[in-house]
């Protein structure tokens, strides 16, 4: 095996590293097996653990949300595969919590109990602790592109509606040639690209279409419609 510490962490816009793994759901090659989708790729730090439990309550929940948007869901921890069917199979049979229960995760969970996967993904902290992976959250694009990266500690559960946000913020971005503004949601204005030339930025401030709101040369946003949004996404 490589030395794991010749694994550079993977960075946004490096392509995601691939890898063989046995899962939940049988073996995938990663990430060519979900070529033409988005992935979103997670770790947790161990199965039979409270707050992961609410993570995979809560993941589970909105696995049909992620598949409308064209997102394959793929978790890993270092515990072996029958740890993970056991713990799946407890979350389904015996876990009510805030209204969710009867929950069944269908998306693939890897078994990493070599760690190979995660030391590649930079999912290993050791300052944090040596043996179990943090909450990170890879987006990866349907090109297999790494696109946004998240890392919590063990201690914090992951807000799963600001990742579906970011998702839909990416395809969105991709599908308008836009950038989103801070803590922008479907329906809200959209900023357009920064004026390239002098002559651009003129041409902004003095824009007289309507169509346009410039703050300032550098920073204008045009209105995008909830329904334009949903309309594109998931392509
Ligand atoms: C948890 O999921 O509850 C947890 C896991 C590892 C460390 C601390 C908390």
């Amino acid at each position: 095996m490589e030395n794991i510490n010749s694994y550079p962490m993977p960075r946004i816009g490096d392509k995601a590293p691939a890898f063989e793994a046995i899962t939940t759901q049988g073996n995938i090659s990663f990430p060519s097996d979900f070529k033409g989708k988005w992935i979103i790729f997670f770790s947790h730090p161990a199965d039979f653990t409270p707050v992961c439990t609410t993570e995979f309550m809560a993941f589970g929940s909105m696995a049909e949300d992620f598949e409308a948007l064209n997102c394959q869901l793929v978790g890993l921890s270092v515990d072996g595969l029958f740890s993970h069917i056991a713990w799946l199979r407890t979350i389904k049979e015996k876990i009510d919590y805030k209204g969710m229960k009867n929950v069944e995760v269908r998306f693939p969970l890897i078994e990493d109990i070599k760690m190979d996967i995660a030391h590649r993904y930079g999912m290993i902290q050791p300052g944090d602790n040596e043996t179990k992976a943090v909450r990170a959250v890879f987006f990866i694009d349907p090109q297999g592109i790494i696109r946004t990266i998240m890392y919590y500690p063990a201690s914090l559960g992951r807000n799963f509606d600001e990742i579906k946000r970011v998702l839909i913020g990416l395809q969105t971005g991709d599908n308008f040639g836009v950038a989103l503004p801070a803590d922008w949601r479907p329906g809200e204005e959209v900023i357009v690209p920064p004026a390239g030339s002098c002559g651009v930025a003129q041409e902004r401030v003095s824009d007289t279409s309507g169509q346009l709101k410039c703050y300032d040369w550098f920073f204008c946003t045009k209105e995008l419609s909830k329904e334009e949004v949903e309309a594109s996404l998931g392509k």
